[in-house]
């Protein structure tokens, strides 16, 4: 099993955690609007977890744009296709990631998201060098520290020599591939 891939338990348990917190403090919505993500987008949510972000990725994008919900675990790809289709989100499609390998074309993406799980990557050059690979050249990856500091955040993709930082804010980075 990588390292990277967390328990069915705790799986189990982090899904229950998200719908806590989206019930008492609802921010997604308003969060999304910030990633510049436009109608007939194509959109990777990398680490999609349950698709709390997927289906609102896929509001957003609208039927000519496409979303993939891409995760190590296979129950996270699971719940994000059962989500999306009792939805009835017809532009939703999942793909397991195996390591740092994500079945998805070259240049596939114009945006890539990593959100909230860039802190769980032992190896982020592989990892940044994986995104890289899939976003367009005008692309751009939306990525947060989740739990780990700023610096550290800044420090991975800077010194992974894939990404450039081309807007920061306290919530996220935006980043063009460096091709
Ligand atoms: C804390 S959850 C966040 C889920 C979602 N992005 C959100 O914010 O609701 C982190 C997710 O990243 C996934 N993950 C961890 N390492 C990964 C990797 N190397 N490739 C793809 N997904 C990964 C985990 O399986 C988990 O579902």
């Amino acid at each position: 099993m990588p390292k990277e891939k967390m328990s069915n338990t705790s799986f189990r348990f982090m899904n229950l955690t998200f719908k806590i917190m989206d019930f008492i403090h609802p921010y997604i919505k308003k969060r999304v609007k910030t990633f510049d993500i436009k109608s007939g987008m194509t959109v990777v949510d990398y680490g999609c977890g349950p698709g709390r972000y997927t289906t609102e990725f896929a509001n957003l994008v609208g039927k000519d744009g496409k979303v993939y919900g891409a995760d190590i675990h296979d129950l996270a790809v699971n719940h994000t296709k059962e989500k999306a289709h009792n939805m009835g989100l017809n532009n939703v499609e999942t793909v397991l990631v195996k390591g740092y390998d994500c079945p998805l074309s070259d240049e596939v993406a114009d945006r890539v998201c990593a959100l909230d799980m860039f802190f769980m990557i032992r190896e982020p050059n592989k990892f940044l060098n994986e995104l890289n690979r899939i976003t367009k050249e005008d692309g751009l990856l939306i990525i947060d520290d989740g739990h780990q500091k700023r610096i550290k955040t800044l420090e991975k993709i800077n010194d992974s020599g894939y990404w450039e930082i081309m807007e920061e804010t306290n919530d996220h980075l935006k980043c063009k591939p460096i091709k």
